[in-house]
């Protein structure tokens, strides 16, 4: 297996950085917060056919937890993650210590106003903005040629597409297709939360929605078909929806009917208090 660097510093990651530069070596950059899942590993995989050199960074960031989220139980495994990484094609690790990103006397934040207010930012604020202060100084640091994000929070790639364009960051910002389960379910740290029968039930989302993107791109009605998937839902047994929302995929505006645009369809859902998000083009 590949021998995998681990850096704890920034100085130390920015010094390797410089020297597979000056070799004509691209880096690609794969931010992670750790507990890694097949998904995870896609974006390693992807990232090690576009660039020379991979580092995954593993950072659970605090700033991006509200008071009553998951960051005390947040799935942990160094170890493993960095075994998996290895595997995958991974050159490097980039595990920074809470002080090394926010050392005493950190003060600055960066928001995306407008695309950070809507969807999951409506359900968890300050969420995006905890987002855009750790991935800007994670693009910072490192100086990839190219960072890849998973298109499962696609909410969260746009974001960061546009706070790298609107800050000129030097990095390309690339998006990578959501993994599945084969019964489409979205791999996410978040599923392993869930019991037996909650899986049975998560499982239907995707074909639920999928359906939906196509009846949209059909020429049904945006909102006719949110709410259907709605009904539907509760009816299979989903406690919660937060939301079931036609957009468009990059200005994410609402949108009543599939068009020339790009749009997507995106669903927020609680099982019991584990909260499930995907998103499906409409093509
Ligand atoms: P995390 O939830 O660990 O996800 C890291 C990356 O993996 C994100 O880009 C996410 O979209 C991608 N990902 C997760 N599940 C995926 C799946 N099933 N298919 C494809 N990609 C998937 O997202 C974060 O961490 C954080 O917000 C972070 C960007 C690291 C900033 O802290």
């Amino acid at each position: 297996m590949n021998q995998i660097i681990i850096f704890r510093t920034i100085a130390d990651m920015r010094k390797q950085v410089g020297i597979w530069k000056s070799k004509n070596l691209s880096v690609g950059l794969v931010p992670t917060m750790g507990g890694l899942h097949e998904g995870h590993i896609a974006l390693v995989e992807f990232a090690k056919k576009k660039c020379d050199r991979v580092i995954t960074t593993i950072f659970v960031n605090p700033t991006q937890f509200g008071a009553d989220e998951d960051l005390a139980i947040y799935p942990r495994s160094e170890e493993s993650d960095c075994q998996v990484i290895a595997g995958a094609g991974g050159a490097a690790v980039f595990i920074p210590s809470i002080l090394e990103m926010y050392p005493e006397g950190f003060l600055t934040t960066v928001c995306v106003s407008g695309l950070t207010d809507k969807l999951c930012g409506a359900s968890r604020p300050g969420h995006f903005d905890g987002v855009t202060q750790v991935v800007t100084k994670l693009l910072n640091q490192a100086n990839a040629d190219v960072a890849f994000f998973g298109e499962k929070d696609w909410q969260q790639l746009t974001i960061i597409r546009r706070l790298a364009v609107d800050l000129n960051i030097p990095t390309s910002i690339k998006g990578v297709p959501t993994v599945r389960d084969v019964f489409g379910l979205a791999l996410s740290s978040r599923n392993g939360y869930l019991d037996f029968k909650q899986i049975e039930k998560a499982r239907l989302l995707s074909s639920v929605l999928s359906k939906a993107a196509y009846d949209i791109a059909s020429g049904s009605d945006a909102s006719f078909e949110c709410a259907k998937v709605v009904k539907t839902l509760l009816g299979y047994g989903f406690d919660r929806i937060d939301y079931i929302e036609c957009r468009n995929a990059h200005s994410l505006e609402l949108i009543e009917r599939a068009d020339i645009a790009e749009c997507r369809i995106f669903a927020a859902v609680y099982l019991g208090n584990i909260r499930l998000i995907d998103n499906y083009s409409i093509l």
